[in-house]
C-alpha cells in the first residue's frame, strides 16, 4: 500500500482495487481466525474453571433472615401436623383476592384492606397487591380435591407504614378441609402451634371477630407481659392479637366448587412479622426490611442450622 504514492496514474488504477481487496481478504481472514481462538479459549476456561461444589460453605459470611428462619420453624411445627406447603402469586385478581373469598362488589373491606392496585387492563380490571394470603385458599380448592391441609407462606400488601406496619409484610395462611372438621380442630391445632413455636406454654384466647370468608370468626390472642422493654410471652395480665381464623365460610366453599353440606374446615392467617418481633425481640418492624448490615449479623441466624423439633427451633 506504501508504494502506491510512486506509482504512475495507470499502475494505480490496477494495483490500488487489487491490493484493496486482498487488504480486505486478509482482513476477513484474521477475523475468523480471531473468532476460532477467541472459542477455543473460553472452552479452555470452560473446562478447567469448574466449581467445587463440596467444598465446604464459609459459616462466618451471610445470615438467615429473621423472616425465613420463623417461616422455616413455622413450617416444621405444621409439617409435624400433617400440613403441606403451598404458594400462589403475589400479584392477583379481583375474584382470587376478594370475590372468590366472599367480599361483596363494593364492600369496604376491598378498601379497608388499604389495597396496591395495578393499572387498569383494556376492560378496566385492575390486578391488585394481595392484600393476604387467602387467595392462595381459593388457588388451591379449586385445584384439589379434599381432604385438604396446608400452610401458604409468603408475602403480602399493603398501603401502611409505621412501627408495626410495613407496605410489606408476610403472613403464614392455614386451611384444612375434610369432611367432620370442626372448630375444636382449629383451636387445638393453633394451640398447639403457639406452644411449639414459643418453646413454652402459651396460654391463648378466642375473641369473636369478622371476616367475609369466614363463620364464624374469631381472632386469637396470646397472653403475655412487658417487663422494662422486654415482652414475656405466656405469663402477664395482657392480651396481644396475634392471628385471625375461622370456620371457612360456606359460600367459598360453593365458589371452589365445593359442596358447602360434604365439606368443612378451618383457615387461619397470621402475620409473620409480627411473631418475628415477638420471639425474637425486634423493637421495629421497619428495620426488618431495611436491609442494614448490622441489624443483619445482630438478628440473623446460621444458614447451616436447619430449624428441627428434635433438637430445637432455633
Ligand atoms: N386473611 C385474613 C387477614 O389477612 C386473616 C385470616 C385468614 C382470617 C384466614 C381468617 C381465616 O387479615
Amino acid at each position: 500500500m506504501r508504494t502506491l504514492g510512486q506509482m504512475s496514474v495507470e499502475q494505480k488504477k490496477v494495483m490500488g482495487p487489487a491490493l484493496n481487496s486482498l487488504k480486505n481478504e486478509l482482513a476477513a481472514l484474521v477475523e475468523t481466525r480471531k473468532t476460532v481462538l477467541e472459542g477455543a479459549a473460553l472452552n479452555a476456561a470452560l473446562a478447567s474453571e469448574t466449581l467445587d461444589m463440596s467444598l465446604p460453605v464459609r459459616a462466618d459470611t451471610g445470615t438467615l433472615h429473621p423472616v425465613m428462619q420463623v417461616m422455616e420453624e413455622m413450617a416444621v411445627i405444621f409439617a409435624d401436623q400433617g400440613f403441606a406447603v403451598a404458594e400462589g402469586p403475589d400479584i392477583e385478581d379481583d375474584f382470587h383476592n376478594f370475590t372468590a373469598l366472599n367480599f361483596p362488589p363494593g364492600h369496604p373491606a376491598r378498601d379497608m384492606h388499604d389495597t396496591f392496585f395495578l393499572k387498569p387492563d383494556e376492560n378496566g380490571d385492575k390486578m391488585v397487591l394481595r392484600t393476604h394470603t387467602s387467595p392462595v385458599q381459593i388457588r388451591t380448592m379449586m385445584s384439589q380435591k379434599p381432604p385438604i391441609r396446608i400452610i401458604i407462606p409468603g408475602r403480602t400488601y399493603r398501603c401502611d407504614s409505621d412501627q408495626t406496619h410495613t407496605p410489606m409484610f408476610h403472613q403464614v395462611e392455614g386451611l384444612v378441609i375434610d369432611k367432620a372438621t370442626h372448630m375444636g380442630h382449629l383451636k387445638g391445632c393453633l394451640m398447639d402451634f403457639m406452644s411449639a413455636f414459643f418453646e413454652t406454654d402459651v396460654d391463648v384466647r378466642f375473641r369473636p371477630h369478622h371476616f367475609p370468608f369466614t363463620e364464624p370468626s374469631a381472632e386469637m390472642d396470646v397472653r403475655y407481659e412487658r417487663v422494662g422493654d422486654e415482652i414475656r410471652i405466656g405469663q402477664g395480665d395482657k392480651w396481644m392479637e396475634i392471628l385471625g381464623c375461622g370456620m371457612v365460610h360456606p359460600n367459598v366453599l360453593k365458589n371452589c366448587g365445593l359442596d358447602p353440606d360434604e365439606y368443612q374446615g378451618f383457615a387461619f392467617g397470621m402475620g409473620v412479622d409480627r411473631l418475628a418481633m415477638l420471639k425474637y425481640g425486634m423493637p421495629d418492624l421497619r428495620d426488618m426490611f431495611a436491609g442494614d448490615g448490622r441489624w443483619l449479623s445482630h438478628y440473623g441466624f446460621s444458614p447451616l442450622l436447619q430449624a428441627n423439633l428434635a433438637t430445637g427451633l432455633s
